[in-house]
């Protein structure tokens, strides 16, 4: 066991573990995060991914040790209920998950790869997803909302990010299922 800090969603954490303990229990069990959800345990299945170094990484399959300081994000390091960040926005408008299991996957996934990529084309979302996995087949609504957000992160509208960003015109979420599913903060 070593004393081990990590910078997540902003704040410093120091937890006592083995450095190869999965990323992804320090987060759930020790950091009470919801986000990030154990699935396959194995790296298939994106369900408890983390932006890691502006990549997107599995927190099963990565242990503590990798993360040697890097600021770690999960789904609610975006945005809350009440300020989701842009792309939750577009995830909570266009209704795209069903039982929400996959969304901290899918839209840390997304975020990463538009991130890197501002004008993909339908193909290349779909390949970048390819991986992550949704048992509940709403992929058309998760392409929608994914474009969605690429739209809305056109230069004009670009100094306006952030997890606080616009909310007048964004619109408050609603603090509905909805809401908690594309924040993380439902279980
Ligand atoms: S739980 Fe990590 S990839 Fe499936
Ligand atoms: S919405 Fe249920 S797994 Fe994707």
């Amino acid at each position: 066991m070593a004393a081990i800090t990590l910078n997540v969603n902003g704040r410093a954490h120091t937890v006592d573990a083995d450095p190869s303990t999965p990323l992804l229990y320090i987060l759930s069990d020790d950091l009470a995060l919801n986000g990030p959800k154990f699935g396959c345990g194995l790296g298939q299945c994106g369900a408890c991914t983390v932006i890691l170094r502006g990549r997107a990484v599995r927190s099963c399959v990565t242990p503590v040790s990798a993360v040697n300081g890097a600021e770690v994000t999960t789904l609610e390091g975006l945005g809350t209920i009440e300020r989701p960040h842009p792309i939750q926005q577009a995830f909570i408008d266009e209704q795209a998950a069903q039982c929400g299991f996959c969304l901290n996957g899918v839209i840390l996934t997304a975020k990463a790869f538009l991130d890197q990529n501002p004008k993909p084309s339908d193909a290349q979302i779909a390949q970048a997803l390819s991986t992550t996995l949704c048992r509940c087949f709403t992929h058309t609504r998760m392409l929608r909302a994914i474009k969605k957000y690429a739209g809305l992160r056109s230069p004009e509208t670009q100094a306006s990010f952030g997890p606080a960003s616009r909310p007048d015109e964004m619109g408050l979420a609603r603090r509905s299922a909805e809401g908690a599913k594309a924040t993380g903060r439902a279980l």
